[in-house]
């Protein structure tokens, strides 16, 4: 198998597929390894590093596209400007993709079936269903951490206060208060980034095993009132709520944000667009300098003024809609990346080729296109939508 790692092209983007330690990994399970040159470079992995690890360094992304059998990527094709070429006019028939694709996005819609009319096998990584024998290969998971971790970081950065009490000569200054809602993979990452800086944690949810996790790591929880009934679905995860409900919960939340230096959001409900859950009459409440941290920007946000893929002073408030997070962070999430798709390659591959058990969970749920058709049920059901 001839596994190719091409250069990230999306503008900011310093993740690359795969580390110099796991190249050493597929190399040993009998795998050639081509590395674009300076792929590695935004995360500090030298193209000497990944020589030392056995890869051949390949000059052009074209080449590299071409030779290889698999493609490793993080980020789902781009148009590439240097060859005034789409990545997937790069590709060819029966090449095997792993990456984030987003299918279900209308925004990736046409790239989709361009995948499936060129012959391509991909398959998403936003796809591994949260499952326990798919755990170590869960990139989602890894990488919301990262934002959970990164994202609270770019909240004390932006605040205009201390985070921990501080006892100086002129007097003692109390910690800063920091609300975290939604408590899952991000928000519990957030929460434990937050109680390690010092602040006072409070947290909220729809779940109340995740609540039970949330006060296991020290915060003080906020209860909205929703009916356990009503807030969880099939398989434990959260529910859309019904609009009466989702009113109550921001009654509850405006009493408590007025006093909060910190509000990271992190609520979602799997395949839906984000609850909103703050509003700008909301905002306007929360004290000056205070800073909210909007993770959920993907699906729309959880605050109604976030500012997608940037941040803004609104109301004496930092406002941050900042969407790649993990890639602030590109050493420890290409790490966690690396090893994700080290595991679901490892996976699939009998005897070094790749062998899809279209019975299997993991591989329905992950793949998108084949044998020249669009085969993603989530990707299926938008596209009918449009
Ligand atoms: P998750 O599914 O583990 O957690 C979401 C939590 O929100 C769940 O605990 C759920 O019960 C809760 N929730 C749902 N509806 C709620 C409501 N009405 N009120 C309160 N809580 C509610 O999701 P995960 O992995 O933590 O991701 C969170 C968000 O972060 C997602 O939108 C994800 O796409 C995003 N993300 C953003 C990144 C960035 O760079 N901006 C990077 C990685 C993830």
């Amino acid at each position: 198998m001839i596994i190719g790692i091409p250069k990230e092209i999306m503008p900011g983007e310093a993740r690359v597929a795969a580390s110099p330690e796991i190249v050493k990994k597929y190399i040993a399970n009998g795998a050639t390894v081509l590395v674009e040159q300076k792929a590695g470079e935004g995360s500090f992995f030298f193209d000497d590093d990944y020589r030392a690890a056995g890869a051949e360094i390949i000059a052009s992304a074209e080449e590299l596209f071409n030779k290889a059998e698999l493609i490793l990527k993080v980020k789902e094709p781009q148009f590439n400007t240097t060859y005034n070429k789409h990545e997937v006019d790069l590709m060819h028939p029966g090449q095997y993709l792993i990456t984030f694709i987003h299918p279900a996005s209308p925004a990736n819609h046409e790239m989709v079936k361009q995948l499936a009319a060129r012959g391509i096998i991909s398959m998403t990584l936003d796809g591994v269903p949260r499952i326990s024998r798919a755990q170590t290969m869960d990139a989602l998971t890894s990488m919301s951490t990262c934002a959970g971790y990164k994202g609270l970081l770019l909240a004390a950065n932006a605040m205009s206060k201390f985070v921990p009490p501080m006892f100086t000569a002129v007097g003692s200054i109390p910690p800063a208060k920091a609300l975290i809602i939604g408590v899952g993979v991000g928000g519990l990452q957030a929460l434990a980034t937050a109680k390690r800086l010092g602040a006072i944690t409070y947290a909220t949810d729809i779940r109340p095993a995740a609540l039970e996790q949330a006060q296991s790591l020290g915060a003080k929880i906020i209860d909205t009132g929703v009916p356990a009934e009503l807030a969880i679905a099939e398989g434990g995860y959260a529910n859309e709520l019904p609009e009466e409900w989702l009113i109550k919960e921001r009654a509850k939340l405006r009493e408590v944000i007025k006093d909060m230096d910190i509000v990271f959001l992190s609520a979602l409900v799997p395949g839906k667009i984000a609850p909103v859950l703050i509003t700008e009459d909301m905002v306007k409440e929360m004290p000056n300098g205070s800073v909210i941290v909007d993770i959920s920007i993907d699906q729309g946000g959880n605050c109604d003024i976030t500012p997608a893929g940037t941040t803004e002073v609104k109301h004496g408030v930092t406002l941050i809609g900042i969407k790649n997070i993990p890639g602030m962070l590109p050493t420890s999430s290409t790490l966690m990346f690396s090893n994700n798709v080290y595991n679901l390659v490892s996976y699939l591959m009998k005897d070094g080729k790749i062998v899809l058990d279209r019975t299997d969970e993991i591989v329905q749920s992950i793949l998108v296109s084949i044998d020249g058709e669009v085969v993603h049920t989530g990707a299926l059901e938008a596209m009918n939508k449009k």
